[in-house]
């Protein structure tokens, strides 16, 4: 017996980490999250069902192939057991006719040091989502006598969650620009909603994306949760479809973030960096103009990076100029051939969450 979960940072060694699967992802139908996420002229509009099955098995190659890579480094890699995602999901609230998968376990597994907690999600497809980490969670409960294993309250997910006015195929980016900016997005304030996706790990600090995944309310649980952290509200509003923090800001050592610069943090919300000497720098341009066929990301999971520690960074095999950029900035990039996987859930940062990284709990932002 003794610590298998603490992890308080982006960028502290990694010794134990989850990799997500593709096996039996499915698009899941239509649903208001979905409807307003999808971006208006993908290929996956008016689809639903299990993704071709080469496709899986190409993304599970290449899954499988990262998780060898990080256990030859000498990081223990964990996998998810996927559930059969062609099941209906139905509540007393609502009803959805499939799922999701289990390729992003980022999205759904908040480690924050020794406790794992899985976020409310917001999607009724992706409700279930935690059943696929729960063999793991018990081996860890009954593994590490110091494991906190928490789950938020399960949202209602009825249609009083969601802004009617999102849920049109043709809201046109500029119209969607304004509403970000304004902080209108298609979550409503009815329930606290939150992915863990949306939320970063500075120490002390958590900094956390308001969007379409996480509202007002969730962060307001997270702060009542983790009462000895302090956590930080920021949105980015050059993003026309607000969802996960991983491809917008991206912290890879102390001092150091990158920072989409087609969705810079505005100026109002750089103080706390600026203040504590951190430096926020333009990631470089993605190496490609679209995304893969059938994926809900945008070009920009070029900057969904994976800190090994705060000197060696995985970056996906083709986007060179994202290598380019961190190895100038005198880290060692490792090169991981991830974007066949893109559509099942995102990319490296998505695709893992953290069980255990080397090192305590410090004070990055002294001066709040
Ligand atoms: N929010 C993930 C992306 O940029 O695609």
């Amino acid at each position: 017996m003794g610590t298998i979960v603490e992890s308080w940072t982006e960028w502290d060694p990694l010794r134990h980490v989850i990799v997500g699967r593709a096996t039996d992802c499915h698009i899941p139908p239509n649903e208001p999250a979905l409807e307003a996420k999808v971006p208006e002229d993908s290929d996956m509009r008016g689809q639903h069902g299990k993704r071709p099955q080469e496709m899986i098995d190409k993304g599970n190659e290449l899954l499988d192939n990262f998780a060898a890579m990080l256990e030859g480094r000498g990081i223990i890699v964990d996998r998810p057991t996927p559930t059969d995602f062609s099941l209906p999901v139905t509540t007393p609230d609502f009803h959805t006719d499939s799922q999701f998968g289990c390729m992003p376990p980022r999205d759904v597994l908040l480690t924050v040091g020794k406790e794992i907690l899985e976020a409310t999600m917001s999607y009724r497809c992706r409700w279930f989502e935690y059943l696929c980490y729960r063999p793991l969670m018990q081996r860890y409960f009954d593994e590490d006598p110091g494991f906190r294993h928490e789950a938020a309250p399960k949202p209602r997910l009825t249609d009083a969650d969601y802004h009617d006015n999102y849920l049109s195929e043709k809201i046109g980016v500029e119209q969607r620009l304004k509403w970000a900016a304004e902080k209108h997005f298609v979550t409503t304030e009815e329930e606290p909603l939150f992915d863990a996706a949306d939320v970063l790990r500075f120490g002390k600090d958590l900094v956390v994306q308001h969007g379409f995944t996480t509202n007002l309310k969730g962060i307001e649980w997270l702060k009542r949760h983790f009462p000895d952290h302090r956590v930080h509200t920021v949105n980015f509003p050059g993003d026309p479809y607000p969802i996960h923090i991983d491809a917008t800001f991206t912290p890879l050592r102390p001092g150091l973030i990158l920072n989409n610069p087609q969705r810079r943090l505005p100026d109002d919300q750089r103080g706390l960096f600026e203040r504590n000497g951190w430096e926020i720098v333009d990631a470089a341009q993605p190496a490609h103009n679209q995304p893969p066929a059938l994926c809900y990301s945008s070009v920009w999971l070029s900057m969904n990076v994976l800190a090994l520690d705060d000197k060696t960074v995985c970056v996906e095999a083709s986007e060179v100029y994202q290598a380019d950029q961190l190895d100038k900035l005198g880290f060692e990039v490792v090169p991981v051939d991830l974007r066949d996987a893109y559509a099942f859930g995102g990319g490296l940062h998505c695709c893992t969450a953290d069980v255990r990284r080397e090192g305590g709990l410090q004070d990055y932002f002294p001066k709040q």
